[in-house]
């Protein structure tokens, strides 16, 4: 993040003080805490991306005056409030095990062996209280410590890598690390496979659309562009059976 001169915005919203690292601004009180500090001229070089809330880049913390609560939230959803002192964390340094995904196998000894402190867990809650998706990483922890993948899999699923998890955990985990490395060998080892996925991985090994993509590729960028933007979509809530007129890439 950069300070730069503040970006002129027409304010008609009334303008409350915000703190942003301990130093007072005035803002209009209608902004996310992202444009609140990009209104007062700090220009994000790191610490933003989707500004969606999906990226999970702009995790935020701050207090209220008189509360001694440790709040969180994305700077890209959160609304300002009066008197809020923020600050972002848009890194925190996380253990972060490196694993084939071809030998690993789906177990819990598996995870326990590349993230050992997962057992250091006492179920404190802190890492559930911090999340801004509402995630219940406490007990996705359990459902992991259970060797329950499915479970810990579904539970975990909204996490968006944040890591504010991880900023609070005495056991010192990165706990969406953990889980996401459980997700991945769920979805390759234990999930039942789609027929129709296993069909089409077959027909590609088998070259059916290798003329296709070199085809596509031998093409200039505007008539890609064009394709891409006359191609034939599908309709909103359609039949279960439908199909586009052209089915020759079927
Ligand atoms: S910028 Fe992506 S979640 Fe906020």
């Amino acid at each position: 993040m950069q300070t730069t001169e503040a970006t002129e915005v027409k304010v008609e919203a009334k303008l409350i003080p915000i703190y942003i690292m301990g130093q007072k601004y005035e803002v209009p009180e209608t902004l996310t805490i992202m444009k609140a500090m990009e209104y007062s001229g700090f220009k994000f070089i790191r610490g933003c991306g989707c500004r969606g809330g999906i990226c999970g880049a702009c995790g935020t913390v701050y207090r209220l005056p008189g509360d001694y609560h440790i709040r969180v939230g994305l700077a890209c959803q959160t609304v300002v409030v009066p008197d809020m002192y923020l600050t972002q964390i848009p890194f925190y340094p996380a253990n972060r095990a490196v694993y084939d995904m071809e030998t690993a196998l789906p177990e819990l000894a598996e995870v326990q062996k590349k993230y050992p402190e997962l057992f250091r867990c006492v179920a404190c809650n802190a890492c559930t209280k911090v999340c801004p998706m509402d995630v219940p990483v406490l007990d996705y922890v359990s459902a992991i410590k259970q060797g329950d993948f499915k479970k810990a899999m579904e539970l975990s699923f909204d996490c968006i890598q944040c890591g504010l998890c991880a900023t609070r955990c005495m056991a010192e985990m990165a706990q969406y690390h953990i889980a996401q490395m459980v997700r991945r060998l769920y979805g390759a080892k234990l999930a039942p496979q789609p027929k129709h996925a296993a069909e089409m991985v077959e027909q590609i090994k088998n070259g059916k659309y290798t003329d296709m993509l070199a085809d596509l590729k031998s093409k200039e960028l505007d008539e890609l562009k064009k394709l891409y933007t006359e191609r034939e979509s599908e309709p909103h809530m359609s039949p279960e059976d439908w199909k586009p007129q052209d089915t020759s890439c079927l």
